[in-house]
């Protein structure tokens, strides 16, 4: 429930609609409506993946790259040799994430981030933290502490239900878990940071909530291991790799920026496009527009309509020129979202070239869309209902990990 709007949110200085806009809350596409990720990428000064460093992970994992990898979903870095060079030279390493808990249910976008972590789980075998944000989406959002922290242990749900390793990994909710070595290390982040870095960084100003200027280092904290003492004593060299789309790149900036100032070891981040709205590519798909987004708690009926209704089309106006021009993929969501999760490379190949030939019409494209999106759904669907309030606890129980201390050793 949404108690209040905050005052400043038509304050925040975004750029007029010609402009590309990214940050934590807020995606917007340029001039033409789409987002220029070579851009952000030079704006944002983190570095592209290339092939080479995409085969050197599959080198060294000993597996196929993940199809995010391959169809460069995740595209951009920063530090990744290192965090490669750590694995190759048996050096530990952790893996961090998050989600904001500010609907019922995760969007597909929001399992992006998830698959790709429980497959580098998987591949560099090593521990993983996930943060619940509940802190985070009060303060935005508004919401009612007790619902926030109702909405963080659903999340987590969902996100169990991608398939973690229980004794690898550590969930944890701000309103829970903060105090101890994590409120220390948050403070020391929160004496380094000016209200002129926020306000550069972050695009907040001087009529926003306090809680917002405070937040960022709640977020920068679990890139240092010292925060997690029941993970990893007072160790301050595990290094930590963020999987995450590039909106939380503002964060992390942030914490690389104090990170030697505190003695501690700056974050390597791996990081995706946005899986987009329904309606296009110029914002991403978001929880709070229930028409732009399918959530993973949708039915194959829901799923069907929004995609029927709502799925922007880069089909021709008419069959014959549809036959004679083909579809303009470079807009078309529905085959954007088949690159996100039709796994078969040949079947997407094909499609892209009947589609992008005119062969095949939109209806078709969409069908074919509408039964991998309900396969996957339905899939999570099922994961999800055997989480019980007490897999839960056992994910978010501050406990010793013996299989992380093996790890470590
Ligand atoms: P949140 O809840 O907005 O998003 C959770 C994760 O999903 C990614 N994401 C998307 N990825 C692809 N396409 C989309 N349309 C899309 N929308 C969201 C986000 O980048 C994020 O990885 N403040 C954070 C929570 C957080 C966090 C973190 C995230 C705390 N610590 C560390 C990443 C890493 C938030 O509100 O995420």
């Amino acid at each position: 429930m949404a108690v209040d709007e905050p005052p400043s949110a038509a304050a925040a200085p975004i750029p007029a609609d010609s402009e590309q806009y990214i940050d934590p809350w807020t995606v917007q596409g340029g001039a033409d409506g789409t987002i220029d990720y070579n851009k952000l990428v030079e704006q944002f000064g983190c570095a592209k993946l290339d092939p080479a460093l995409i085969a050197r992970i599959e080198r060294l994992t000993k597996r196929p790259a993940h199809p995010f990898l391959k169809r460069g979903i995740f595209f951009a870095h920063r530090d990744l040799s290192e965090i490669l060079d750590c694995y190759e030279k048996g050096i530990p390493f952790y893996l961090y994430t998050g989600r904001g808990p500010s609907s019922e249910a995760l969007h597909l976008g929001h399992l992006v981030p998830f698959m790709f972590t429980k497959y580098l789980q998987d591949a560099f075998n090593v521990p993983l933290v996930i943060q619940l944000t509940d802190d985070e989406k009060s303060i935005w959002k508004g919401l009612d502490v007790t619902e926030a922290r109702r909405l963080a242990r659903e999340n987590a749900k969902d996100i169990i239900a991608c398939g973690f390793d229980v004794s690898k990994t550590f969930i944890f909710s701000d309103f829970e878990y903060v105090g101890g070595a994590f409120y220390r290390n948050i403070v020391q982040i929160q004496r380094c940071v000016t209200m002129n870095q926020v306000r550069g960084i972050f695009g907040l100003t001087m009529e926003d909530y306090i809680g917002k200027i405070a937040f960022p280092a709640v977020q920068a904290a679990p890139s240092f291991a010292d925060t997690f003492p029941h993970m990893f004593g007072s160790r301050r060299d595990v290094r930590c790799l963020i999987p995450c789309a590039i909106d939380q790149d503002p964060y992390f900036r942030m914490t690389r920026d104090v990170a030697p100032r505190l003695g501690q070891l700056k974050p390597a981040l791996i990081e995706s496009r946005f899986f987009p709205a329904l309606q296009g590519e110029s914002g991403k798909m978001s929880a709070s527009d229930t028409t732009s987004a399918i959530f993973v708690n949708d039915t194959s009926a829901d799923i069907k309509n929004k995609v029927n209704k709502y799925a922007f089309s880069g089909g021709r106006q008419t069959i014959q020129e549809h036959r004679e021009k083909g579809a303009d993929l470079e807009v078309d969501v529905s085959w954007k979202y088949l690159n996100f999760f039709l796994e078969d490379d040949e079947r997407l190949a094909h499609i892209g070239v009947e589609y992008g030939a005119g062969r095949m019409l939109t209806g078709e494209v969409k069908a074919e869309l509408v039964k991998v999106l309900s396969d996957l759904v339905s899939r999570h669907q099922v994961a999800r209902a055997s989480v019980t309030e007490a897999v839960v606890d056992a994910f978010m129980a501050v406990r010793p990990m013996a299989a992380v201390a093996a790890g470590q050793a």
